[in-house]
This record gives C-alpha cells, sequence and structure tokens, in this order.
C-alpha cells in the first residue's frame, strides 16, 4: 500500500473487529512506526500501554459508557436521535486496546523548541498515534480512537503514574473491513468540508 493509499484508506473503526490477535510481529511494526515521529526536541513524550485483559477492558467498556450517557444528556431533538445510532467505541471487540500517554518529564528540563509552546509535547504525541493508525492501516488492521473517558479513570486503570497524561485509547485489531466512508458520516453527524474551506491564502 502506497502512502497515499494508506491515508485515504485509514478509517476510525468500531463495529468492525473480529477479535482475531495481532501477531507479535505486526504489532512491533505498528508501534516501530509510532515510535519513529517527529518530536519537539527530539524528546519522544510517549508510552504505550497495552491492554489485553478481559477484565480491564471491561471496565473500560463500563466507564465509557457511562460517559457517553454523560454526552447523550446534553442533546435533544434530532441530535440526540441521530447520536443515539452511533456506536463510538469497540473495546472488547478489538481485544486490544493501546493507552497512549505523555510524559512531559522525557527529554530533560530543557526541551529544544518548547519553551514557548507547552503543547508541542503533546502534538509530538498525536504525530505518534497518527503514525501508528496509518501502519495499521498498512497492516490492514483498524484502529479506534476513543476519547469518550475521564483522564483520572484511565490513568488509574492502567496504573500510569500522575506526570503522564493518558492522551487516547486506541482500539486495535484485525476487522472484517475499513467502511469507504466514516461512521459519522454515513450517519449523518457530519460531513468532511472541502479543502476549499480551510486553505487561506497569505492571509487568513
Ligand atoms: C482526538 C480524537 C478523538 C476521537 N474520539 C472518538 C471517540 O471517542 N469515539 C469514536 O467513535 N470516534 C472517535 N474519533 C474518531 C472520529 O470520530 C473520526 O476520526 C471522524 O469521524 C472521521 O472519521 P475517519 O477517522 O474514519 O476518517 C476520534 C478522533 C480523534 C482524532
Amino acid at each position: 500500500m502506497d502512502l497515499y493509499d494508506a491515508i485515504n484508506r485509514r478509517r476510525d473503526t468500531r463495529a468492525e473487529f473480529t477479535g482475531e490477535p495481532v501477531a507479535p510481529d505486526v504489532l512491533e511494526r505498528v508501534l516501530s512506526a509510532a515510535h519513529a515521529a517527529p518530536s519537539v526536541g527530539m524528546s519522544q513524550p510517549w508510552d504505550f500501554v497495552l491492554v489485553r485483559d478481559a477484565d480491564r477492558l471491561e471496565r473500560f467498556h463500563a466507564h465509557v459508557a457511562t460517559e457517553r450517557d454523560t454526552f447523550a444528556a446534553t442533546l435533544s431533538g434530532e441530535r440526540a436521535e441521530t447520536f443515539s445510532r452511533i456506536k463510538i467505541e469497540g473495546i472488547r471487540e478489538s481485544g486490544l486496546g493501546i493507552v497512549v500517554g505523555y510524559d512531559p518529564s522525557r527529554g530533560g528540563p530543557n526541551v529544544l523548541g518548547r519553551h514557548a509552546i507547552a503543547d508541542a509535547g503533546l502534538y509530538s504525541v498525536v504525530c505518534a498515534i497518527q503514525n501508528l493508525w496509518l501502519a495499521a492501516t498498512a497492516e490492514g488492521l483498524g484502529v479506534g480512537w476513543v476519547s469518550f473517558y475521564r483522564e483520572e479513570f484511565l490513568r488509574d486503570l492502567v496504573g500510569m503514574p500522575e506526570g503522564v497524561r493518558p492522551v487516547a485509547w486506541l482500539c486495535v485489531g484485525h476487522v472484517e473491513d475499513l467502511p469507504d466512508v466514516p461512521d459519522l458520516e454515513r450517519f449523518g453527524w457530519r460531513h468532511r468540508s472541502p479543502l476549499s474551506s480551510v486553505v487561506h491564502d497569505e492571509t487568513f
């Protein structure tokens, strides 16, 4: 698969997981791709916690369900009805959660390039996640990013130290297929905007 194919094939997956375990060599390649990401001052401020334990997956699933309810309670009318039809995670079905953490202490006290923009560390972690997502796509795997959680809950669940911030729970696994259209588009929640609406010439 060439790079543009992977970019265009990549999809957030929720309902398509088969539960077949990911082979260790495949997982190693996907994690290596994440670890090859650019990072501010070469700080490499990411950690990856691999979660496969059924009880831990179940506990995270239950927490996400309560957060789904919290969000649903803010909606009414057509939004509430549309959201009720959208699946927002495949935590148990994927069989593998990768919790991505951000450690701002990585790289020492003088991270080159982060003195003016503290968020540059977080941006680096997101670059690693995107590398992981594209590599997984090239390997024929699905990835679903779950953000319906409280950071303290997830930190406790996987024993992440206080100074490390959980940035994402990624459901990773084999899938029946990768959908052509994002779920949010298919269910009428939102549509991808045209490129021309976000490109600005010379000034904003
Ligand atoms: C930071 C971030 C958080 C997300 N959180 C969730 C989530 O909690 N549940 C979910 O179903 N999708 C989540 N998504 C996936 C988006 O809904 C998805 O990327 C978007 O609808 C576009 O679809 P595509 O990724 O298939 O192109 C998240 C994506 C990002 C980048």
